[in-house]
């Protein structure tokens, strides 16, 4: 599971999972905003964290300081971001667009740029944030989904983007799952993680889920675990019941 400072909690259902997620990070923005005056939220990208992002723009948009947070996305597809595929487009439809977050605050990947640049400017974006003690940006608030294959952010297993060191945003291409050109934090970007989640819904994610818990490193999610928790972060898997171990 990565440590003591991980730990999983089970919801019995998608929907369970979504009131879950979207409680646990309001809680958390209110925290860094009461601690540093500000806080910083990385969005997950994919299907599994929008109906959560949905609660938030709606019921429970009243449990958030919109106004002294900013949001990134951990990682996005090289699309426009009117395109269905574009992780932030999918953002904004469901909650970006719909809470009172400032222009400034909004910190959208350049895919409108070629891959390095989109990388390169990003990186700027990331170190323009405040940082740790360790001098890491910092992550107040960290949202992470898994691919079925292991895969977290834009970094897939075997691939040499999950070894990088000494960058905080890559470029992807080529990646298995479509579309094949992305924008990803690096694993060392991580470091800076203050509250962050692991969310994994579905049947299909319960072998990777099982073998994350168990510490295969073989898989970027697991690396992604270490990484936070190494660096005093806490992270949790949140699971429907589908995707959790079933001891
Ligand atoms: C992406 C994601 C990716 C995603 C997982 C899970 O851009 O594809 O960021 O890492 O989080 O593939 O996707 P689902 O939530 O759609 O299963």
């Amino acid at each position: 599971m990565s440590g003591p400072s991980a730990s999983l909690e089970v919801a019995d259902s998608p929907a369970e999972l979504a009131e879950l997620a979207a409680r646990s990070a309001a809680r958390a923005i209110g925290a860094a905003v009461d601690s540093h005056g500000d806080a910083t939220w990385v969005l997950a990208g994919g299907g599994t964290p929008l109906a959560a992002y949905e609660l938030l723009a709606t019921r429970l948009k009243d449990t958030v300081p919109w106004a002294r947070l900013r949001v990134l996305m951990g990682d996005e597809r090289l699309v426009p971001v009117d395109h269905p595929e574009s992780n932030w487009g999918q953002a904004t439809r469901a909650l970006l667009g719909r809470v009172p977050i400032p222009p400034e605050g909004l910190l959208r990947p350049p895919v409108e740029l070629p891959g390095p640049d989109a990388a390169a400017a990003y990186e700027r974006a990331l170190r323009a944030l405040p940082a740790t003690r360790a001098g890491w940006p910092r992550l107040d608030v960290v949202w992470l989904g898994m691919g079925e294959d292991g895969h977290c952010l834009s970094l897939f297993p075997g691939r040499p983007e999950v070894e990088l060191t000494d960058r905080l945003v890559v470029d992807v291409h080529d990646t298995p799952k479509p579309p094949p050109d992305r924008l990803s934090l690096t694993l060392p970007a991580l470091r800076g993680g203050g509250c962050c989640a692991i969310l994994a819904a579905g049947a299909g994610k319960a072998e990777m889920v099982a073998r994350a818990l168990a510490g295969d490193e073989s898989l970027p999610v697991t690396r992604a675990a270490r990484e936070i928790t190494q660096a005093g972060g806490t992270l949790t898997w949140l699971l429907d019941r589908a995707a959790a171990p079933s001891d």
